[in-house]
């Protein structure tokens, strides 16, 4: 039995802010600028969780979501997947076991693909027999609820966006993976389509035991769909903890500003507090929070603070 899905211990993800060539950074004199989009993030997701990741546009959501998915490399840090540390050599061979969906999955598809074609793609590389492979596609599609018969010719301009995701989930579920990042999965849905497909998340995630990191904008989604929630702040995570819990008691200054404003709005998104969002690339010194905390102190401006333990939530502020 493995204690955790992933672990991560000072996870970090810098990217090179303007790319230079190879033989102009070897002449530059410059010293290279990075975008600091995960910055040595610590956290676990334990087996059969939904961990709920929330922030501000930029915080580095999807970063975080594509390094677990295999599909980005870390700068430095450590990850374990299934208890055991990942280097980039085991990425082929964890790739089957952790899926991705994305907002607007079927942008990068190629419209002439079938979705037989969509769906099944993932088996491709392994040895699975057309026979399996149809039995495999047939059952992925009845888990999203769609008819397998009606819909393996089709092409994807000719189905819903509802229908799109339904489509992306089941590739994402044919290989039979363990855990899936789903990054605002809803998000791009009307509102009734939208409950449908977060339903159908919820019941595909019981039904074959899996493990989800759940990025949404959406305090609402976040409440339905999650056990825990991580809050991430200009590429750290700032606070997290169980989700009923994050939601009644925000700890974290920031955590509170995000949730303040949730009640009056009909649609539960959450929305920023006011201030500048600091530019990834020029951090603030001390607590990245601190030009827009109202609590801000002395030591706030100087030293950035660890995260610590209080009760069921850890939360990373001077004032715990
Ligand atoms: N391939 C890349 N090259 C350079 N910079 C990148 C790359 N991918 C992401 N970034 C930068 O990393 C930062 C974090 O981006 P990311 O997409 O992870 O944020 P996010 O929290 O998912 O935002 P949103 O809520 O808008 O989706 C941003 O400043 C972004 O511009
Ligand atoms: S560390 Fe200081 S500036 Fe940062 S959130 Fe806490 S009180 Fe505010
Ligand atoms: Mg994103």
């Amino acid at each position: 039995m493995t204690n955790t899905v992933f672990k991560a211990k000072g996870l970090t993800k810098y990217f090179e802010a303007s790319k230079r060539g190879f033989v102009e950074s070897l002449v530059s004199r410059q010293p290279k600028i990075w975008v600091k989009a995960v910055d040595e993030i610590d956290f676990e997701i334990m087996p059969g969780e939904v961990l709920a990741l929330v922030g501000e546009s930029g915080s580095g959501k999807t970063t975080l979501g594509r390094m677990l998915a295999t599909l980005e490399t870390s700068t430095k840090g450590d990850l374990y997947f299934m208890d055991e540390k990942v280097s980039r050599k085991d990425y082929r061979r964890i790739r089957r076991q952790v899926q991705m969906v994305f907002q607007n999955p079927t942008d990068s598809i190629d419209p002439r693909m079938s979705i037989k074609g969509i769906v099944t793609e993932p088996l491709h590389r392994s040895d699975v027999g057309e026979a399996s492979k149809d039995e495999q596609f047939a059952t992925a599609l009845s888990l999203v609820g769609l008819d397998a018969k009606t819909f393996a010719q089709r092409r994807v301009r000719d189905l819903s966006g509802g229908q799109r995701q339904r489509v992306a989930v089941a590739r994402a579920i044919i290989s039979n993976p363990t855990f899936i990042a789903l990054d605002e999965p809803t998000s791009a849905l009307d509102a009734s389509v939208q409950a449908q497909v977060l339903n159908l998340l919820a019941r595909i995630h019981d039904e074959l035991k899996l493990t989800y990191l759940f990025i949404t904008h959406n305090i609402a989604v976040a409440r339905y769909i999650s056990d825990r929630i991580a809050v991430m702040y200009a590429g750290k995570v700032v606070e997290q903890g169980p989700t009923e819990e994050v939601i009644a008691n925000p700890k974290h200054p920031y955590t509170q500003a995000l949730l303040k404003s949730v009640p009056t709005l009909k649609t539960h998104e959450l929305v920023p507090p006011s201030g500048e969002v600091p530019s990834l690339v020029g951090l603030p010194t001390g607590c990245r929070f601190h030009p827009r905390c109202p609590y801000v102190m002395d030591v706030c401006k100087e030293k950035e603070p660890a995260m610590r333990r209080t009760g069921n939530v850890e939360v990373a502020c001077w004032l715990y």
